[in-house]
């Protein structure tokens, strides 16, 4: 570790020089490519003959317990290994609950985690990733606030010779520069919500719906969203009302919700991307005298367990789920990387679709 360290702090020092040399204009002009250009690149790869599933069952929660497409853990690898995980936030319970998830499996294998979480500001993540690269950590993870703006210091890691693996969330920065992407095929869960949307209102001439956005810029916000237009985008019963962000918080989806029943009072389906801002959306539909689930459906993503509950007691219609217990498949992988082995460029989590009764079936072992 202290010779890795040495050899750390040359590189970062070269890294510095270099990047003073050049200016910052090169990693912020290819850092502006556009949002949508990067999910289709993410998904491209994704549909690459690289691209596998993990093996475990969805629903019940005992999904993704690792992956038998990436070498088994070499306990010997990751014991002591100096993991640097820079965290999104604590924005809703998924959130929550993939910290708790990647904690614990550290945990398990005696990994020394440094982790830190960024509270959904880009420039705090940056800030822990360098401080990473500064302390010579053997592998760094982490899960990005948005998809753009990490060439520089995605760049600096390389420089250093530190690997990087992505879990949960996509950059648009060249693969090159990180392991593997670990994590949900977001485009996917948005056409899930539209087919089951599609079936739902099937003979209704009109419907309205609103859209709960997830945080601008991130890669599940600009997925989902193309997820969902992929199908409904071009339905002419489907008309979109208002769509703004709720910033995956439950406070978010409460206060946008607030807006939207107040400008619209025939709203007939809420679109969110995430169960936390449904939750919030259910409080604000009640407080207007109205029946969540009823007078006004909606479908969302995750699969948290307030989620659930909140669709087997029929408030919620629909859930898409997105598993965040990625840890087993993040310390797989990162013990294949520190063995010197060779992993696939992306690891796309599998997951389940919920109704009302799926839900009070799936409840009772539900891990989140
Ligand atoms: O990136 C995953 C998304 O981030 C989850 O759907 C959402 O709940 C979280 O905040």
């Amino acid at each position: 570790m202290v010779t890795r360290k040495l050899a750390v702090l040359a590189a970062t020092a070269v890294a510095a020089l270099a990047l003073a040399a050049c200016g910052s204009s090169g990693s912020t002009a290819s850092s502006s490519t556009s949002a949508a250009a990067s999910s289709t690149s993410a998904e491209s790869s994704a549909a690459g003959s690289s691209a596998v599933e993990s093996s475990a069952a969805a629903s019940s929660g005992a999904a993704n317990a690792g992956s038998d497409e990436l070498p088994a853990v070499d306990p010997a690898v990751l014991k002591d290994a100096v993991i640097g995980f820079a965290q999104v936030g604590s924005e809703s319970g998924w959130r929550s609950a993939n910290t708790d998830n990647i904690k614990a499996t550290a945990e398990k294998y005696d990994v020394d985690l440094q982790f830190t979480s960024a509270e959904g500001d880009q420039s705090k993540q940056i800030a822990s990733i360098k401080t990473f690269i500064t302390q010579g950590v053997d592998l760094i993870a982490f899960s990005p606030v948005v998809e753009t703006g990490w060439d520089a210091v995605l760049n600096e890691a390389k420089t250093a010779g530190i690997p990087v693996i992505l879990t949960d969330r996509a950059v648009d920065s060249d693969p090159s520069l990180y392991r593997t992407f670990i994590g949900s095929d977001f485009i996917a869960e948005g056409e899930k919500a539209a087919t089951w949307a599609k079936t739902e209102f099937a003979g209704q001439d009109k419907v309205n719906m609103v859209v709960l956005e997830g945080t601008t810029g991130s890669a599940p916000a600009n997925d989902r969203a193309t997820g969902w237009n992929n199908i409904l985008g071009n339905d002419p019963a489907f008309t979109v009302l208002a769509s703004q962000t709720g910033d995956f918080t439950r406070d978010g989806g409460k206060k946008v919700m607030e807006g939207f029943l107040a400008a619209h009072p025939d709203i007939d389906l809420v679109y969110a991307h995430n169960d936390d801002m449904a939750l919030g959306a259910i409080e604000a539909i009640e407080a207007a005298g109205k029946v969540p689930g009823q007078d006004i459906k909606i479908v969302s993503i995750d699969a948290v367990k307030a989620g659930m509950e909140a669709l087997a007691a029929g408030k919620i219609n629909y859930i898409v789920e997105c598993s965040p217990l990625l840890g087993d498949q993040l310390f797989q992988a990162s013990s294949a990387v520190l063995g010197d082995q060779q992993i696939p460029a992306r690891i796309i989590t599998i997951e389940g679709e919920f109704d009302q009764q799926q839900a009070i079936a799936a409840l009772p072992t539900r891990q989140y």
